[in-house]
């Protein structure tokens, strides 16, 4: 666990994936074959990521509600959480294999991604996950694994504790899940295709236009833009842009659940959404200059710097060397 005085309690219900990177001139089309550069091992999966990011993030204790093999990707996987100083005691072992993505990326950074689920379909909230749910001031939770999974971590949290999902990979969600969640993060690809499922009529083409349409079934809604930061959105109050930073992106892989972790730490920790989306934005920012997604999750004090930045000089160029790939 994190060292320090820990305010609160993070607790990720998702996915664990072994990934096997490989750097690629461009993505193949359908039916082409393409050489690349060498493969990598690395962690990753969306809730291990997100677990990984809150307890980097400091100030709150973290623990995972994942399923594993027993095969030696659960072994890198449990190595890479309990470093960063997540709690793995509930983590269930099943036969089946960890689960896999395999993973390109591109010279500017972008990704496309395979998952085979493997172990995460089998991931349980049963007695003791359901228990550490109930320590929970925020579960945390993703879409890499059964949608009754989530629905059930939902059910089983404490009153007064925060919900929040990022509805990634996107797929339509339940009506109950909808009426339980407390804070959808999405991006605006997942945005549009909630809105659509949630009935909206038209098509909603800002960020502020679908974050409205998705108000109408979730009191808080942040969608975040790649590049350009984030969009936080509550009922009753008007929506918040929080800016991007300018980086050169290496690997974008696990930035948006390096969003999602440090988020939920600093909303344990007791802040407010927009000045956790701050941090948010910075540590996405610092992940993409990094490669693989486990392993480019920034400490806490790099992040903090980095806002701190943004906030005295909103429209830096250049950024601090640290962020520049020919440094
Ligand atoms: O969001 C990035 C993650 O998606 C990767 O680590 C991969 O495992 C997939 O789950």
């Amino acid at each position: 666990m994190s060292g320090g005085h820990l305010t609160g309690h993070v607790v990720v219900v998702g996915s664990a994936n072994v990934d096997l990177v490989v750097d690629v001139p461009r993505h193949p089309r359908g039916g082409e074959t393409i050489l690349g550069g060498d493969l990598r091992r690395t962690a990753g999966g969306k809730g291990a990521n997100q677990a990984v990011a809150a307890a980097r993030a400091g100030g709150a204790a973290t623990s995972f509600v994942g399923a594993l093999g027993r095969d030696d990707a659960a072994d890198l996987l449990l190595g890479s959480l309990e470093s960063a100083g997540v709690r793995t005691d509930v983590v269930r072992r099943v036969e089946a294999p960890t689960g896999t993505a395999l993973i390109t990326v591109s010279p500017d950074g972008e990704n496309a991604i395979v998952v085979a689920p493997g172990a995460n379909a089998r991931v349980a909230v049963g007695g003791e996950q359901a228990e550490r749910v109930r320590a929970a001031d925020v579960v945390l939770a993703q879409l890499e694994v059964p949608l009754e999974v989530v629905t059930a971590a939902a059910r089983a949290r404490r009153a007064g504790a925060v919900l929040v999902l990022n509805a990634a990979p996107s797929r339509d969600l339940p009506a109950e899940l909808w009426r339980e969640l407390d804070v959808l993060v999405v991006n605006e690809h997942e945005a549009a295709d909630l809105a659509s499922a949630a009935g909206s009529s038209g098509r909603p083409e800002t960020p502020e236009a679908l974050a409205d349409a998705l108000l109408a079934r979730v009191p808080a809604v942040v969608v975040t833009l790649g590049p350009d930061g984030s969009l936080v959105a509550r009922r009753g109050a008007a929506a918040v842009r929080v800016p991007g930073m300018r980086v050169d992106a290496v690997d974008t892989t696990g930035a948006g659940d390096t969003y999602c972790g440090v988020l939920a730490a600093a909303l344990a920790r007791g802040a407010d959404l927009v000045d956790a989306a701050r941090l948010a934005t910075a540590a996405a920012a610092l992940a993409v200059t990094r490669p693989g997604a486990q392993d480019a999750v920034p400490t806490a004090a790099d992040v903090a710097a980095l806002a701190a930045l943004a906030e005295k000089q909103p429209s830096a160029d250049p950024l601090p060397p640290v962020l520049r790939k020919d440094r």
